[in-house]
């Protein structure tokens, strides 16, 4: 068999390894998919996406038809492959440490199974220094290992892996070329860095990106409180006014990654990264901040609360380390009337978006999906829009 052009993909049944799995099959090469989650794989092979993925139905369809990608939880099918790519995740602890030691276990199954002409490449968002660890777990077998961190928007991979560039390290040469050799089939630009800055360039992406939201969530409880309207103070701020352009809305910052990525950065820097830290109380504490708001102005025990959008972000179905999930959980602590509703997360407990309108004397707007944009709601009911859907 030629596995040249084979490729395993473990975790290859998740969010960041079955569209990259789908893009590189797309591009001629055939992909294993190997992951544990066994109604995943199900799904996969009759050509049905597990979970929502911009323009991945169709092309799934296609690939599995033409056999050009397959899913299975059998880690042994990693010996027909020349390129074994690791996508699995990398979780924190209730302590908000990294919990690197199912991550760190896995190497130990996979290196009895490596050859030595085989190119390892993690993809995982991983606690700086993982890959040196790893190195000396599986160099007695293989030493090409490459870390190539993803760097995707969770939903848009097919369309943004083309157009990102792909950051490639790597412990030795061949490492490097072939890793290189190989995103480059799918992305534009390649760069070339050390382990140790890839590692870094990820967390800090992504720390980056918390901060910049925390900052206006605390500008937005600045204005609460003061009865003003962020959305306009921010419109106001940008106009004409190109330093401030890019400061962005309010709105619940949540997800698989931006937190437990900063709290990775935080750990790794002996839990003196105060800026981060910061962000985590903002952002985190934004479902509080709204019903104290709440508490103070109305008896919520005489009002139903209807919660729009469960999921961590806007036209996802994944509600992973959702904040209108810990919103809901902190009005039903306080014992208060919930009403829930979502257009892609399937729940027995949501109701239909026109029926919580109907029903509900207080309307949050937790994830502005597209589909709330044409509600009407009466002006009689109480609307909490954090992300300023309506006036935009
Ligand atoms: N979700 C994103 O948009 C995104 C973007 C960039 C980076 N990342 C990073 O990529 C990694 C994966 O994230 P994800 O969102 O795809 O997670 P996910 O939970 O959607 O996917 C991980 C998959 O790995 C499988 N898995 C776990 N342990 C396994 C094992 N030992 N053997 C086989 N399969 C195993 C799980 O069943 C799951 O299907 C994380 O480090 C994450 O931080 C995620």
């Amino acid at each position: 068999m030629n596995i040249k052009r084979n490729i395993s993909i473990i975790g290859g049944a998740g969010h960041v390894g079955l569209p990259l799995g789908m893009v590189f099959s797309s591009k001629g090469f055939k992909v294993t998919l190997i992951d544990k989650n066994k109604s995943n794989i199900k799904k996969i092979n009759k050509g049905q996406m597990p979970f929502l993925e911009k323009n991945g139905q169709k092309l799934l369809k296609h690939i599995v038809k033409k056999k050009k990608i397959f899913a299975t939880d059998k880690l042994n099918e990693i010996t027909k492959s020349k390129y074994i790519i690791i996508c699995i995740g990398t979780p924190i602890t209730k302590n908000l440490n990294p919990n690197t030691k199912n991550f760190i276990n896995f190497f130990y199954q996979l290196k009895k199974l490596l050859k030595k002409d085989q190119i390892v490449i993690i993809r995982s968002s991983i606690y700086p220094g993982i890959c040196e660890k790893i190195y000396k777990i599986i160099e007695s077998k293989c030493v090409n290992l490459s870390y190539c961190p993803e760097r995707i928007v969770q939903g848009k991979s097919i369309s943004e892996l083309p157009k990102l560039p792909q950051l490639v390290s790597g412990k030795n040469k061949k490492a490097l070329n072939e890793s290189g050799k190989l995103f480059k089939k799918i992305c534009k630009k390649i760069i070339f860095t050390k382990i140790l800055e890839a590692e870094l360039i990820k967390l800090f992406s992504n720390a980056y990106r918390y901060i910049n939201f925390s900052i206006s969530n605390q500008f937005y409880m600045i204005c609460e409180n003061q009865n003003l309207d962020f959305f306009k103070i921010r419109n106001i701020m940008r106009d004409g006014y190109s330093r401030n352009a890019n400061i962005p809305m309010s709105g619940f910052s949540a997800g698989p990654c931006l937190l437990k990525d900063t709290m990775q950065l935080s750990s790794f820097y002996n839990h003196k990264f105060l800026l981060g830290h910061s962000a985590m109380f903002i952002n985190e504490n934004l479902p509080k901040f709204i019903v104290s708001k709440l508490q103070k102005k109305y008896n919520l025990k005489r009002k139903t609360i209807g919660v729009l959008g469960l999921t961590f972000k806007p036209e996802t179905d994944d509600i992973r380390d959702s904040l209108s999930i810990k919103l809901i959980q902190l009005l039903k602590s306080k014992k208060i009337k919930t009403l829930q509703s979502d257009e892609y997360y399937i729940s027995k407990e949501n109701i239909k978006k026109e029926e919580l309108i109907k029903k509900s004397d207080i309307i949050i707007i937790a994830i502005p999906h597209k589909a709330y944009k044409n509600l009407k709601i009466k002006k009689n009911k109480i609307l909490i829009d954090i992300w300023s859907l309506f006036n935009k």
